[in-house]
């Protein structure tokens, strides 16, 4: 199956009502379509985001030797091939109505990522058992998934962590901005927004379970130092695709600044419109090391369960190996803010 067919498959199955599919994932025309996957209130943020890569350029150059670029990497003591993975989706049943259970989702998306030898992430949702069912599809493969928590209440943020940790995950994170879902945040076990001591002592208890912590949701240079402050081994540069809080910035446009300061002291994720190979370029050169990309990767997956996302991330790897050859870019180490003006 190609790519448009992919996308076919998905507008059959997919709830038009919570996501068009568009040939084109940009916001245009789903502000306000939650649940579904469009952004909160007028969809500026989520726009912002995808524009925020589009106005960046690159510089091209083919004089040198980069013929046959490598783009792999390592990251959380693993050797990935691609620096590019699936962005987490908690509640998929209910957001996008395509059919797959959670359980479901979540088995396509690991096994896809390990065939794409990349890394797959679970998020999070209302309820245990949900949350349970998508852990339970790791299976071994454990070392390649990175699940999500939100900001609960001490009791269910720390039952979660139990059964992550007793799958065997070496990496977990939280996105610390989820009170802006504004249902999860009038839901009886609710989400808050965390102070420093509460960020550090939930850092404390991840690093006592020898995980990794990434917090995903910074914003500002404030946050990020307040996340590296806190201990995070990795911050993540995201306004949540622009669902949290309306005419937020493009994580673009604030990643060149947060790396800038804090790629000695914490790995530099990003997420947020990134759609090409070359956004992905950019993202390097802005500093990041590895990109995430959720609506486009999870319609794949409701269009092919078996393939879609593999066949999605090939076309990303594709088009990455490309933009770092007519860069000059002969490895993801030689990536620098050269290539992007
Ligand atoms: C329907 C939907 C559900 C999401 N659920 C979660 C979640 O449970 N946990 C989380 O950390 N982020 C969640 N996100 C945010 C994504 O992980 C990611 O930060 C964002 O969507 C990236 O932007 P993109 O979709 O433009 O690639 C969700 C996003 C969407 C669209």
């Amino acid at each position: 199956m190609n790519e448009n067919e992919i996308l076919n498959n998905a507008r059959k199955v997919i709830d038009s009502s919570k996501c068009k599919v568009c040939p084109v994932c940009n916001g245009a025309v789903c502000g306000g379509m939650i649940p579904g996957m469009g952004g909160i209130g007028t969809g500026a943020a989520f726009r912002n985001n995808y524009e925020a890569w589009t106005k960046r350029n690159l510089v091209m150059s083919v004089l040198h030797d980069a013929n046959d670029p490598d783009c792999s990497l390592n990251i959380f003591g693993q050797e990935i091939s691609l620096p590019v993975m699936i962005a987490p989706i908690g509640d998929i049943a209910s957001q996008i109505n395509g059919g797959l259970s959670i359980a479901q989702y979540t088995r396509a998306v690991i096994d896809n990522c390990m065939a794409a030898q990349t890394f797959a992430s679970i998020g999070d949702l209302i309820g245990f058992e949900p949350f349970k069912s998508a852990i339970d599809q790791i299976k071994g493969r454990a070392h390649r998934v990175l699940p999500f928590i939100k900001t609960w209440d001490d009791e269910e943020f720390f039952r979660k962590l139990e059964i992550v940790k007793e799958a065997g995950c070496r990496v977990v994170g939280t996105d610390v901005d989820s009170a802006g879902l504004t249902g999860l945040r009038k839901s009886p076990v609710h989400v808050s927004v965390w102070d420093e001591r509460k960020l550090k002592s939930i850092v404390h208890r991840v690093h006592g379970f020898q995980m990794k912590y990434i917090v995903k949701g910074i914003m500002s240079l404030e946050d990020a130092q307040r996340a590296v402050d806190c201990g995070a081994d990795a911050i993540l540069v995201s306004n949540h695709g622009g669902r949290v809080l309306d005419f937020t910035q493009g994580s673009a446009d604030v990643l060149e600044k947060i790396a800038d300061k804090f790629s000695k002291h914490a790995e530099i994720l990003v997420d947020g419109g990134i759609r090409t190979g070359a956004d992905v370029l950019k993202a390097l050169a802005l500093g990041a090391k590895m990109c995430l990309i959720c609506r486009p990767a999870a319609i794949s997956v409701h269009g092919d369960q078996l393939n879609g996302l593999k066949i999605y991330f090939e076309n990303i790897r594709q088009e990455l190996l490309h933009a770092m050859r007519m860069t000059g870019c002969r490895n993801l180490e030689s990536v620098s803010k050269k290539v992007i003006v």
